[in-house]
């Protein structure tokens, strides 16, 4: 048996593991359930304790498959933005976990709507409920008592990698890396250190925060497994990064998209890019002391959008019957549906829009509303990806993408067709866990340099553009403009 990196990538509905050799490929998978917790309408909540017992489970299976002395080292790839609370002295949640989907920040931002340049500027981030700093000021806020217990140094925050790390470091290390802390609204790009301004404007006391780290390097010694004590924590990074690290190639104008219930497309850029209203800005890992930058573009709901079409024809599996549908017709005869239920995403960040179903006539039927739905991805990736090129200042050449949504060979066609570029959609659905794995492997020097990584094998699938879509992507644009113009 070869040594092994066992990669976690702990995600919002489940949490995966995947035991990786020091060929750079895997060679075992397991995976564990999780649910959502919404106490009220707009709130969204996961309980930390449960997250930690998912991952217990998945490690436990890896050790089942394998044994323990083959694992070198422990990997982390994880949902981000999840804001964690828990009680330094025994490592016991303070508050369930506020999710990255939830919006209960909006007052918050509405509060400091007037700091919302220098928030982008620092950060990168538009100030919008997603960041945990909006998390944490609102628990805070509600809770003098924990308030008064976090700024005395008896709290912990942390993203989810960081709840993670101390749990299996029995509470040795308190820490996040760098791509995780960028998504917080609290990281000064420029210094990767916590900004002292916005910790008070937020009003975190900074004691509580994580030591940051890269996300390649030594996160600390696992002790919380007896089978697994001494075993280093080598890579930490936000899931979306690590798959950007997964697609294998790293020079400025390699961009991917991760389609999942919503989406991310990242593009690597040479040096820290200035701020754009319509993207983030971010880190896409760090290593050796130096951060390496990217543009980041969310859009809301693309995955879920096709679910909630499913829900609403009352199909018996909401996503799988809609697609089912959607493929049985040759196009959507016209029908966009906008799915902007919670606002839109990059590059609108319109949060007052809502859904909108438009070109609807006498033949319309649900089979043309699950095609739209299913086309909405396409078109919002394309949305993104042209704001991309234009704040790049590089050439975008092609399209890298994963997830569960680009096993629809249909759609990953219709998307190369829009944006006029080949898409490279990869063969490995578990990009982000390998992605925290090769990240490992450089930290216990398996790989010395990024080339290293670019040089492991890899497959994919490419899907040349064939026919111009123009007139369509016109009319999306069109009912992008109506949604919108709703929402004012
Ligand atoms: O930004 C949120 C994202 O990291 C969540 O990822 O895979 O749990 O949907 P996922």
């Amino acid at each position: 048996m070869s040594d092994l990196i066992l990669a976690i990538d702990q995600g919002t509905t489940n949490t995966k593991a995947l035991l990786v050799g020091n060929d750079g490929q895997p060679v075992f998978r397991a995976s564990a359930p999780l649910t959502l917790l919404t106490p009220q309408p707009g709130m969204v909540e996961q309980d930390p304790e449960a997250l930690w017992q998912s991952v217990l489970t998945v490690i436990r299976e890896c050790i089942a498959h394998s044994g323990a002395v083959g694992i070198k080292g422990i990997a982390i790839s994880n949902q981000r933005e999840t804001a964690v609370t828990w009680y330094r002295a025994d490592a016991s949640p303070a508050a369930n976990a506020i999710s990255w989907q939830c919006r209960r920040g909006e007052a918050i931002c509405r509060q400091l709507a007037t700091q919302t340049d220098l928030i982008r500027e620092r950060t990168g981030l538009p100030l919008d409920p997603l960041v945990s700093a909006t998390k944490w000021s609102w628990l805070l806020q509600q809770n003098p008592a924990l308030r008064a217990r976090a700024e005395r140094g008896e709290l912990c925050l942390g993203n989810v990698d960081s709840w993670l790390v101390y749990k299996l470091t029995g509470g040795a290390a308190h820490v996040t890396d760098h791509t995780n802390a960028s998504r917080t609204a609290l990281l000064d790009l420029e210094t990767l250190q916590w900004d002292r301004d916005l910790l008070d404007l937020f009003a975190i006391p900074q004691v509580a925060m994580p030591q940051l780290a890269c996300s390649s390097s030594l996160l600390g010694e696992v002790s919380a497994i007896p089978e697994l004590a001494g075993v280093p924590i080598v890579s930490a990074i936000g899931d979306s990064h690590a798959a950007m690290v997964g697609h294998g190639s790293y020079t400025p104008g390699t961009i991917k998209a991760t389609y999942g219930t919503g989406s991310s497309l990242m593009t690597l850029t040479p040096g820290l890019p200035a701020p754009t209203q319509s993207l983030a800005r971010t880190i896409a890992w760090s290593h050796n002391g130096t951060a390496h930058f990217a543009l980041e573009g969310n859009i809301t709901m693309t995955g879920s959008a096709v679910q909630w079409v499913g829900e609403f024809l009352n199909l018996g599996d909401p996503t799988r019957d809609a697609v089912a549908l959607a493929e049985s017709v040759s196009d959507a005869a016209g029908v966009y549906f906008v799915p902007a239920m919670v606002g839109l995403g990059a590059p609108y960040w319109d949060s007052a829009a809502r859904g909108t179903l438009t070109g609807l006539s006498h033949t319309s039927r649900r089979e043309h509303m699950a095609r739209a739905a299913v086309d909405a991805i396409a078109y919002q990736v394309a949305d993104v990806f042209h704001a991309m090129r234009d704040a790049a200042g590089v050439d975008l050449p092609a399209l890298h993408t994963d997830g569960g949504a680009t096993r629809n060979s249909a759609l990953m066609q219709f998307q190369a067709d829009l944006l006029h570029v080949p898409v490279h959609r990869s063969s490995c659905e578990d990009l982000s866990a390998l992605g925290a794995a090769w990240l490992g492997g450089l930290t216990l020097g398996w790989w010395h340099s990024m080339a290293d990584l670019a040089s492991l094998p890899q497959e994919s699938t490419t899907f040349l553009p064939t026919t111009q879509r123009t007139s369509h992507y016109e009319g999306w644009k069109l009912a992008v403009r109506q949604t919108r113009l709703k929402g004012d």
